[in-house]
Formats: structure tokens, sequence, C-alpha cells
């Protein structure tokens, strides 16, 4: 299925009476009275709903009542406090896709709106960075996000690092984890690998026209399940409960990822690396890089103002543009 944050879905008006009265039960008849639909239509409602994740009670003689919160990030969820004032004003869920980030891609070569976002329960043929293979099963967030900067954006280097900055900072608002970077823009949690960014640029002669930012996040995935795309280095996952889901994080995700690149159009670019350096997991350390031309290795010092790595060998500091931290 496919569902819209614009859409209007019949179960949608049941839905919401349902959360309206959250802790009392409505009765069939009062719903379809208030609806002024047949009682079968609140029944296969009823089923809609629960089919989406929610947990509804029902009883005899007094009705339905919600007792559980969904833990897929449904667009209408993600939505609900939404404080942003661009992105995520057009949300797309799918419950299966090949790539959110293809999708995507698609979408905004042919005019997607700047903001729109694209959710998906599972993907089957997610991509990682260097075309790695993303597995992507059923409970992760996987999104991807248009963004078309204005004329003067040329910061495209540090907008993954400043994404990365904006989840690392919402895991540990909504799921109350710490979370660290890894060069140039992995989220671990406890030293694994809880999430990644992935972001595709697209050119035109002396312009970027738009940029696909991808987030993959582990939440309540078999880490076994997923465990080869990264080489077996580690994968963590992170465990939704109640107030703390796929949509939840999402939602603070976008927030922040709003802000930070708002800070970046704004010339704080300072503020983005403060942020990231704060947070790293790679400064300070003694490093390998995989890079296209070989092995780089050396003290991580720091990141240029373009997002590149420092590297130190005592004597002097080269710059690693892209690679795979080791
Ligand atoms: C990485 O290799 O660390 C980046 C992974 C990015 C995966 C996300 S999941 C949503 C979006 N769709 C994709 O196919 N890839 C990105």
């Amino acid at each position: 299925m496919v569902y819209t944050s614009y859409g209007s879905y019949g179960f949608g008006r049941v839905l919401e009476l349902l959360k309206s009265h959250r802790s009392e039960y409505i009765s069939g008849q009062d719903l379809s009275d208030v609806l002024k639909i047949s009682r079968v239509a609140v029944w296969k409602h009823i089923r809609r709903i629960r089919s989406l994740g929610y947990a509804v009670e029902s009883r005899q003689k007094l009705g339905y009542r919600l007792v559980g919160q969904t833990r897929l990030p449904l667009p209408w969820e993600i939505t609900e406090g939404l404080d942003t004032e661009w992105i995520g004003k057009r949300i797309t869920y799918f419950d299966e896709i090949g790539s959110t980030q293809e999708y995507a891609l698609r979408i905004a070569a042919d005019a997607g709106e700047n903001g729109a976002v694209i959710v998906a329960r599972r993907q089957t043929d997610g991509r990682g960075r260097a075309d790695r293979a993303w597995i992507s099963p059923d409970g992760g967030a996987w999104l991807s996000v248009i963004i078309r900067p204005g004329p003067d954006f040329c910061l495209t280097g540090l907008f993954p690092l400043a994404a990365a900055v904006a989840l690392a900072e919402s895991m540990e608002d909504v799921m109350g984890v710490g979370a660290e970077l890894k060069w140039p823009n992995d989220v671990l949690v406890d030293g694994r690998k809880a999430a990644g960014i992935l972001t595709d640029v697209s050119l035109t002669s002396d312009r970027v026209d738009h940029m696909v930012l991808g987030a993959g996040i582990n939440i309540d995935v078999e880490p076994r399940e997923i465990e080869g795309r990264i080489g077996g280095r580690g994968v963590y996952s992170l465990t939704s409960s109640d107030g703390a889901d796929g949509a939840a994080l999402v939602r603070a995700f976008l927030g922040r990822l709003e802000d930070a690149y708002g800070a970046l159009a704004s010339g704080r670019q300072d503020d983005i690396r403060d942020r990231w350096t704060a947070r790293s997991h790679t400064v300070g350390r003694e490093v390998e890089i995989e890079t296209d031309g070989g092995t780089a290795s050396g003290r991580a010092v720091g990141i240029d103002s373009d997002g590149a790595l420092l590297l130190s060998d005592g004597r002097s500091t080269r710059r690693v543009v892209a690679g795979d931290v080791r």
C-alpha cells in the first residue's frame, strides 16, 4: 500500500476518533452515526487500522478502544507535531519499495518538490554508500528527502555531515541513546552502526539542481539479518517503545535536518563542523581509510571546511575526500 500525508482515507477519520477518545470505548454505532457510514464500513476500517500496526481492543456492548500505537513510520504519524517550514510537507509512504532513494531521484528529476519525503516500511533493493546493497527489512526507518538548494548553495560536501549530526541528535532526543559519528556520516551507538546517510547530487552546468538525502535507521531489526551489508563490522538496532518509534524519530530528524540545512545555507558551517567534531568517533584516532586511490593512514585531526577528513602523519596533513574508515 501507498499512503500520503495529504490523502484522505476513510479509516483516517475512524483513527482520529479513536485517538481523541484514547482511554474510552466508542461504540460501533456511535462511529457509524458520527461518520455517517455503515457498521460494516466501520468494521472494515478497524481491520485496516489494525493491519497498520495499531492495537484496537473491541469489547461487546462497549465498542472499540485504541490501546497501542503503531510502530510504522506512517505519514500522518510523522506530520503530527512536525514543526518544519518546508521539509516533510509532502510525505509518501510505501509498505514496500525497491529503494526510496531511486524513487526520490526519479521524481526530483521530474520537478518533485523541495522537502518532499519518501519513506518505506521495507526496501527490496536498498542502496548504501559506494553502491553497496542496503538490506532494509520491516521495522527500520528508510527514507529519502528531496532538497532543491537555492542558487548560492555550494556546500554539498558538508551537507551529508550536517545530516548525520541532525540524525545523531534526534536519536539522542527521541531514543535516549548516546550517538557518535564515524566519518563521513555513519551514526554509531555503542561503537556499532545504527544508521547511515547517503547523498546523491544532481548538477546542472553551473549549480546544484537537487540533492536527495537518504537515511537508513535500524529500528527493531535483527542485526544478524543486515550484518552482511557492512561486512560484519557490527550493526546496532534501536528499540522502539511507547513514544519512541520510527515516526517520532523521523519527525525529530526532519526538524533537525531543516535547521542543519539552514545553518549551512546561512554561512554557519563552523557550527556544523563543531557539532560533528564533538560527536566524532574518528577524530583523534589512528585510522586507515580505503579510498579509490589506495589506503590512507594517519591520525585523524579534524574535518576541513568541505567535509574532507584531515589526516596527519606527524609531519604533514593531507585531505581525504571520500573513503571508508577502518
Ligand atoms: C550507508 O551506506 O551508510 C548509507 C545507507 C543509506 C540507506 C538509505 S535507506 C533509505 C534510502 N534508500 C536507499 O536505497 N538508500 C537510502
